[in-house]
């Protein structure tokens, strides 16, 4: 079987020789369209072709991902691809996956069962988001070395990504590691840490008022697709802007069922993962269920902001359902609001390919109310002791919701997947 990606909207076939395969060569415009790496009957345990001890995931696990693919396609060496890693970013490592004693006994779970925490806080930028970008900027550096692509070093055009939270900042980040120029769109009113990090990290910033004549939709999205059109790179962590980022996130994934399978767990009852765009929750599904880990996605949302869940229930049983976008996906209407401020994305853009691993895994969508985003945004530092954020707690609000139809015994996976800012 040819390896590449197909469009879950259309059908076209992508190659992962392709160079910068981020949409679908039949979006016009819309959005509606994503590229989804196909699954691979004859690719076995991933784990089997994990790199020894290598500590950095895009090097242990390479081999797995389309970057690495499109490197070798294209006339580079393994050994070429590991320095590669090296030369853009090395600060990556395997983040940690334990049981919580204490989160366990806090939520009344007995000895066999319990939480079991991926602590994503230490990751390079503070959350996962850079596990995104990373498959991106790693593609880009080959396609740039092996001369395939008009620019040169001194050339480059700049990365660009509307966002001003954390993955703003593991854009910048990576971006500062590889002295890449960087376009940050974020809202005319922004401020704070955040904003005066980016800066330091030497992103041009771009605020970005509602316009006069502009059509309806979120202003920095507008300004980061108008500088797509001119010749940005779509550094996003949203699928259907740019395919690349699922593949790179499932190393989480990957991480998560080789440490469990470690401990001698096969299978979980609930991974508990918190939702916004939609990326994280799908990649990391699909890496855990490469590993052969059984868990069943437990997609959380606020009810502050819950177009997934409308999805959920509106797709589940429609085959074709990506043709049938507008009709699952819709803006959530009113303002989104919840503590949990990184995740009130008002439509998940990776809705399909989350609904594809809430099938496949026997998951559902959670929705958690807001009082208990504000217990689980307490209770995670204070008895956890990770310095996770409300958002990146928003996971464990999701347990704490449906904990009453759980087991005792049950064993649960939670993401801490952000870094405390303030
Ligand atoms: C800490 C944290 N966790 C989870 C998410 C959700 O990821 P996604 O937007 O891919 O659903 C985000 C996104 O902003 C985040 O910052
Ligand atoms: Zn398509």
């Amino acid at each position: 079987m040819i390896d590449g990606f197909r469009c879950a909207s259309c059908g076209a076939f992508v190659g992962l020789d392709a160079v910068a395969p981020w949409r679908c060569p039949n979006e016009n415009g819309d959005r509606r369209h994503v590229l989804l790496r196909m699954e691979r009957a004859d690719v076995g345990d991933p784990l089997v072709s994990a790199d020894g001890d290598e500590a950095n995931p895009f090097i242990r696990f390479r081999r797995l991902m389309a970057w690495h693919a499109f490197a070798l396609a294209h006339g580079m060496s393994d050994a070429e691809t590991v320095q590669l890693v090296r030369d853009t970013n090395d600060g990556f490592h395997t983040t940690p996956v334990t049981r919580s004693s204490s989160l366990s006994d806090e939520l009344g779970f007995g000895p066999t069962g319990g939480v079991w925490v991926k602590d994503e806080t230490g990751n390079v930028g503070g959350s996962q988001k850079a596990r995104h970008l990373m498959s991106i900027l790693l593609h880009l550096r080959v396609a740039e070395s092996l001369g395939l692509v008009s620019w040169t070093e001194p050339t480059r055009p700049s990365l660009a990504i509307s966002s001003c939270g954390n993955a703003a900042i593991a854009a910048a980040t990576l971006a500062h590691a590889a002295k890449w120029p960087l376009d940050v769109f974020i809202p005319e009113w922004a401020s704070g840490l955040t904003v005066s990090s980016l800066e330091s990290l030497g992103a041009r910033i771009n605020r970005c008022p509602r316009r006069a004549g502009d059509p309806p939709g979120d202003p920095t999205v507008l300004r980061f697709r108008e500088a797509v059109a001119k010749g940005a790179i779509p550094f996003s962590v949203q699928g259907p802007e740019n395919a690349l980022c699922l593949d790179g996130g499932r190393t989480f994934g990957w991480e998560l069922g080789e440490s469990l399978g470690g401990e001698g767990i096969d299978a979980v009852d609930a991974l508990f993962v918190q939702v916004g765009g939609g990326a994280f929750a799908a990649a990391v599904s699909r890496g855990a269920r490469e590993t052969g880990l059984r868990a069943p996605l437990f997609a959380v949302q606020t009810e502050g902001c819950a177009p997934l869940a409308r999805a959920w229930s509106s797709a589940r049983d429609d085959e074709v359902m990506a043709r049938h976008w507008s009709e699952h996906m819709r803006a959530w209407e009113s303002e989104p609001r919840s503590l949990a401020d990184g995740i009130l994305d008002d439509e998940t853009y990776d809705w399909v390919a989350d609904v594809i691993e809430l099938r496949t895994t026997g998951g559902r969508v959670v929705v958690a109310r807001e009082h208990n985003v504000i217990r689980a945004s307490l209770m995670a530092p204070s008895i956890s002791g990770i310095d996770v954020s409300p958002t990146g707690a928003a996971g464990l609000a999701g347990l704490m919701e449906c904990r009453s139809h759980i087991d005792d015994d049950a064993r649960v996976v939670v993401a801490f997947s952000g870094v405390r800012r303030d």
